[in-house]
């Protein structure tokens, strides 16, 4: 490869319109992150940018949803955000926001070149409209009947029940979710990048020169290419996000992923003066650091816009993973399906490391993966805590034991000890193959194997079964074990950074570099290792089991929002509602409807008569379970004839998400015939 003199790292910038889980964590942020603490440490010019994209529909969905305006939303996740990256270790040089003054300079700036060379087409489209709400409608506003399954509740974009994408334009009794109207089609002007127009150019960049790229990457750009490119409209009609800078174009953002990727830049110039070298230099590096939804903006949208721009340098690559599982289902905000970052933190104090540990080794680089909790805890348990934490420990007790803490000098090598010697090397270089191909879990494998070494060589050779009788012997396993144990804290300070420098500080080793992994005399004789701490605990069962039930709740609490989350009623005169004769009664017989599975005919006492009355309910009582039940009826509704019974009145009930009954049960002290009121 090219030698390069710099590296531009990015990492996806997260919407603020929610917390960081553990998916967004295994995708993107710690595979860069342990990338960017491996440059780092090989002492070359790397900048790492982040931050939040706090544009876009979801964001003024969210805001409208909770009746807070869209800066609200985004102020709130961009700093639970921040904090929590920052909690886990990292590293950005900078987390900006691209509400920033800056962004949106450059973002306006990076469109008035464009649209000044004559980049963009102008084009008239019809798109949806409120009539009541008197704005343009994004697909994500629409809901109605999906043309393809029957669902009612499908969006605009894409119908949920069965996966299909969709126009707002397909949708069957398209309602607005923001008046509940319907919307009409009405005429609107917009800019629109003709992707079509860098098609050749794109093809040879990524199909000849970017054969490097990762199969999923190359695979997906591949099939979007082949499948022609077409125009792209980079603004909305939208009152949140960038004004598009040009004239007559009152109402209209520049659409979220057109100034998105243009936050890298940003964030590039809040961060230092000289953020020029970073972005337009032959000699630096690009590379982003994303999830493989986002592949065709990184690798066809964003190159396209640079591209056309002229003065900056693409990606040289594009490392996206694929999806991770939680315990074998879609990760999804919406549906509260995902273990988010910051109550982890708050849940797991001191143990960040675990987190990335756990979703490196399991990270979803060439297919979707699972997280579960009882892996997490088997990887804690019987990887970090049986292997690294078990050979770290043995290797200082036994050092304080029988040298008083200080390194004792190596005597003649068997062939193990020169075998475990070697491996130092061996190991790092393995290490940094894999992680130069971002080939993540490998590396960590690599220096987890090295511990296992450290621990297999402590179990054969049995220091202290032979201290009594050779102590030579002995300063020699403890000599070789200490240099392993030191080569583990730098070759696993990309991955478990703290865990990594509490290490170093037990055995005192300081300005270390990633140039000094490998060594075997990083600890000199007599050199004085401080008290041994553990790096890691065990995690028990109970504490799995808690995780557990947390997500059965959420997943009840989600089945349950659809039911309460019916929009409320038009409002009711008082005098309305006083129409209605609602009382406390008690059954006083009941006994299934003959031939239906749902029906029950009840006796009731409604304190002002006896009346029979058919209810729904058969499925979830048994009749003689009934008598003497409590309820509220409704006795003035008209009375109806059910399967050929004079039904007077109506049972009061609630249900839950299965479709399940309840009665809405009165107290005992509550007298038959009272008002409901
Ligand atoms: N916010 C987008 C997402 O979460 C990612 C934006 S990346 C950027 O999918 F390049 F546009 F910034
Ligand atoms: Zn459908």
């Amino acid at each position: 490869m090219k030698e390069y003199k710099r590296y531009t790292l990015t990492a996806a910038l997260p919407y603020a319109n929610g917390p960081i889980h553990f998916g967004h964590l295994a995708g993107v942020y710690i595979p860069a992150d342990i990338f960017a603490r491996y440059l780092r440490g090989k002492s070359l010019d790397i900048i790492f940018v982040c931050g939040s994209d706090e544009h876009g529909v979801p964001i003024t969905i969210k805001a409208k949803n909770e009746g807070v305006s869209p800066q609200d939303v985004v102020d709130k996740y961009h700093s639970l955000n921040k904090e929590s990256f920052e909690r886990l270790g990292i590293s950005f040089d900078i987390y900006s926001r691209t509400t920033s003054p800056v962004h949106y300079e450059t973002a306006t700036e990076f469109f008035k070149t464009l649209y000044n060379k004559g980049e963009f087409i102008e084009k008239t489209t019809e798109q949806y409209y409120d009539p009541e709400a008197e704005q343009f409608l994004a697909d994500r506003y629409i809901t109605g009947t999906c043309p393809r399954c029957g669902n009612e509740n499908a969006y605009g974009d894409q119908c949920e029940n069965c996966g299909s994408s969709l126009n707002a334009t397909d949708l069957i009794n398209p309602q607005s979710m923001i008046s509940g109207a319907v919307p009409v089609l009405k005429e609107t002007n917009h800019w629109f990048l003709p992707l079509d127009k860098y098609e050749a150019f794109l093809k040879k960049w990524i199909l000849e020169d970017n054969k490097h790229w990762k199969p999923n990457v190359y695979g997906q750009c591949k099939s979007w290419l082949d499948g022609g490119l077409q125009p792209r409209a980079v603004s909305r009609d939208l009152d949140w996000g960038i004004p598009v800078p040009v004239k007559g174009a009152e109402g209209k953002v520049l659409y979220v992923w057109f100034d998105a990727p243009i936050g890298y830049i940003s964030a590039t110039r809040e961060l230092t003066p000289d953020w020029e070298k970073y972005w337009k230099s032959e000699d630096t590096r690009l590379i982003h650091f994303i999830g493989k939804d986002n592949i065709v903006f990184h690798c066809i949208v964003f190159p396209a816009m640079l591209n056309a721009e002229g003065s900056y340098i693409l990606p040289e690559n594009v490392p996206a993973n694929e999806f991770l599982n939680l315990e074998g289902d879609k990760l999804s905000t919406s549906r509260n399906w995902a273990v988010w970052l910051h109550e982890y933190l708050d849940e797991f104090p001191g143990k960040q490391d675990v987190l990335r540990y756990v979703l490196c080794a399991n990270a979803p680089e060439t297919k979707d993966n699972d997280f579960t909790w009882k892996d997490f805890q088997a990887r804690n348990n019987n990887e970090l805590l049986a292997i690294f934490g078990n050979f770290v420990n043995r290797t200082m007790v036994l050092t304080h034991k029988y040298f008083g803490g200080k390194v004792p000098a190596q005597a003649e090598l068997s062939d193990f000890d020169h075998e475990v010697l070697e491996q130092f090397e061996k190991s790092k270089q393995a290490i940094e193959k894999s992680l130069d191909t971002f080939r993540f879990r490998e590396a960590l494998k690599e220096a987890m194997d090295l511990a296992r070494l450290g621990n297999k060589y402590l179990a054969d050779t049995e220091p202290w079964k032979i201290f009594k009788t050779d102590p030579e012997r002995v300063r020699t396993i403890l000599n070789i074990s200490l240099q392993l144990t030191a080569n583990l804290s730098i070759l696993f300070d990309p991955f478990l950074p703290d865990t990594s420098s509490r290490l170093r500080k037990m055995i005192d080793l300081k300005n270390f570099s990633w140039a000094d992994g490998g060594r075997k005399d990083l600890l000199e004789v007599n050199h004085l290792l401080n008290q041994p701490e553990l790096l890691f605990e065990r995690i028990e069962d109970e504490v799995i089991e808690a995780q557990l039930q947390k997500l059965k709740n959420n997943k009840l609490d989600n089945e349950n929002k659809a039911l309460v989350s019916e929009p409320s009623k038009s409002a009711v005169s008082f005098d309305d509602f006083g129409k209605m004769d609602i009382r406390v009664a008690t059954i006083l017989s009941a006994e299934k409807v003959a031939k239906t599975k749902k029906l029950m005919k009840l006796l009731v006492d409604t304190g002002i008569d006896k009346r029979t009355v058919v209810s729904g309910i058969a499925e979830f009582f048994e009749p003689e379970n009934l008598v003497g039940q409590k309820v509220c009826i409704l006795l003035n509704l008209e009375p109806r004839e059910i399967k050929g019974i004079q039904s007077q009145g109506m049972i009061l009930l609630s249900e839950n998400a299965d479709g399940k009954l309840f009665f809405v049960e009165p107290r005992p002290e509550a007298v038959n015939g009272s008002m409901v009121k």
